[in-house]
């Protein structure tokens, strides 16, 4: 997989960002975003690492941290679904079995079209909204079957129109 993004790239990324180990949260999220696959694969951790002489358990340190970040390969779009105790009580379990439906996937699973990932996350502070889910900065809350349609279709049809 990390055939995706070359060598080369990654080093132009680093040199970009200005090769300084302040830099490696920017450096990080750069090369998940160009990787095609919402992903830091773990061969451009370690070179992150080399370039900036920095230990590999400090690239860890901060791809683990951060929850936007996945070391496999995920689709465009990660649908994260709360399953901390409000949202559980809410219901979370069918927001979980809408989407897997709607998307014929499970949790933890992209799509075959490389759009959409499923993932369990904890409480990101919408509780009110339960049963909620993130897809990137957005918030999707009190949500039935016919929303998460919609929330989809939405995305399948940006997706269209970005390409
Ligand atoms: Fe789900 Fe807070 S418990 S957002």
């Amino acid at each position: 997989m990390s055939g995706e993004l070359k060598k080369e790239q990654v080093l132009a990324i680093i040199k970009n960002k200005g090769n300084a180990k302040e830099k490696l949260l920017s450096i990080l999220l750069a090369i998940q975003e160009a990787s095609g696959w919402n992903y830091v694969d773990k061969e451009w951790a370690k070179l992150v690492a080399t370039e900036l002489e920095i230990p590999l358990t400090k690239v860890y340190d901060v791809l683990t941290f951060y929850a936007m970040f996945s070391t496999e390969p995920r689709g465009k779009y990660v649908i994260e679904i709360c399953k901390s105790a409000p949202c559980h009580v809410a219901k979370a379990d069918s927001a979980v079995q809408m989407f897997t439906e709607e998307l014929g996937i499970k949790m933890g699973e992209t799509t075959a079209n490389n759009l959409f990932t499923l993932q369990y996350t904890s409480c990101f502070g919408a509780c009110d909204l339960a049963p909620v889910v993130k897809i990137g900065e957005k918030v999707y809350g009190h949500l039935t079957r016919e929303k998460v349609a919609e929330i989809i279709k939405t995305y399948r049809e940006g997706s269209r129109c970005l390409k």
